[in-house]
């Protein structure tokens, strides 16, 4: 059986993963063979490449991109503007008030300029602007985001502007998760939708819509919505993208992820299989990137007490049945 990558190329659908410098260093026959689209997990965050201020660290982030061009990969970049993984002295400068609100709009417009100019030509997608959106029924930009306090809601235009003026020719890309019926719900779906198209109608160059896709066995997840979602973006006229996908579940210690709940082992080749069929049957999909590929290197069991077994590949870095499914999946496409 042939890898993703090439069973992936072989419809036009480039599958990818996100990356943590270990995968690079430790795991590089996987991380290159497997998958023809890289994202960094930290790599680009402001935090990572300016930790003092004025002083840049581009050690991951050029890691990075040296590993895609060695192993002929695409890149998506992640993520220009986030209240998350933003540098300290950046937000205690703004707390104390040595950072005006004037300064801020410059020191994010240097951000972006700098990031997305050093990488200008090499860089297919970028997330721009990353979850701001709550998931409330009505849903809206949230008036709580660090961002949306500090200099309001033109911030994300303004952001994807400054974005497309320093590379003209990487796809834009506004990225979050709940946007495609994940939580059963599609209040912030509508509200994406609605914030996207008026932006990109008043001449905001937004490309397309990144949907994570960080599921939970546990959760509601309803294949046919989450089609229906990746769709009706497609028909607006944005390009769509699978960002983060990922399966979690309830696991019986960090070390080892082995599922508690057997059924776990069933739903999540199921759930994987039923979002790549669908970006498999949505023209306007244009990559399909997990968010890590072993289990040994995901967010998860950091972020979710108790959770885990979220990966195609397990601690050991075998894989799992998740990936077989995948495999047949782009076989039979
Ligand atoms: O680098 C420090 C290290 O110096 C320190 O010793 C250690 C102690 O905790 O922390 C390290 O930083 C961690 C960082 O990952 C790098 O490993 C942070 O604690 C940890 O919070 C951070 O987590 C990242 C998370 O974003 C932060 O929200 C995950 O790796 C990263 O996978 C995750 O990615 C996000 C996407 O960007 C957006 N969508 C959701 C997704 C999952 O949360």
């Amino acid at each position: 059986p042939q890898s993703l990558r090439a069973l992936g190329a072989a419809i036009d659908l480039p599958i990818g993963s996100a990356l943590t410098p270990q995968d690079i260093t430790d795991f590089a026959a996987v991380s290159g063979g497997q998958f023809s689209v890289v994202m960094g997990a930290n790599a680009m965050k402001w935090q990572t490449v300016e930790p003092a201020q004025g002083s840049y660290d581009w050690t991951d982030a050029d890691q990075l991109m040296a590993f895609a061009k060695a192993n002929h990969q695409l890149v998506r970049g992640h993520t220009l503007l986030w209240h998350n993984q933003l540098p300290t002295w950046l937000t205690d400068g703004v707390a104390a008030g040595t950072i005006t609100k004037s300064k801020l709009w410059a020191l994010l417009e240097k951000h972006i300029f700098t990031e997305v100019g050093r990488y200008k030509g090499r860089i297919w997608q970028w997330d721009v602007a990353n979850e701001f959106f709550t998931d409330a029924n009505p849903s809206g930009i949230n008036p709580n985001d660090w961002w949306i306090q500090q200099l309001g809601e033109s911030v994300i235009p303004q952001a994807f502007k400054w974005a497309h003026q320093a590379d003209p020719h990487a796809l834009l890309f506004y990225n979050d998760y709940n946007v495609t019926g994940e939580d059963g719900t599609n209040a912030k779906s509508d509200a994406v939708y609605a914030w996207a198209t008026k932006q990109r109608d008043a001449g905001v160059p937004i490309h397309g819509i990144g949907t994570q896709a960080h599921l939970d066995t546990q959760y509601g997840f309803d294949p046919q919505r989450f089609q229906q979602d990746l769709e009706r973006f497609g028909k607006a006229g944005f390009k769509v993208a699978v960002t983060e996908a990922d399966v979690r579940t309830f696991v019986d210690a960090a070390a080892t992820q082995v599922p508690t709940d057997s059924l776990a082992q069933f739903a999540q080749p199921f759930e994987y299989s039923a979002m790549l069929q669908a970006a498999i049957s949505v023209p306007a999909v244009i990559s399909f990137t997990v968010w890590g590929w072993t289990d040994s290197l995901s967010w998860v069991p950091g972020t979710f007490s108790g959770e885990g077994y979220a990966c195609l590949y397990d601690v050991n870095q075998q894989p799992k049945q998740a990936y077989y499914t995948l495999q047949k999946d782009l076989e039979l496409a």
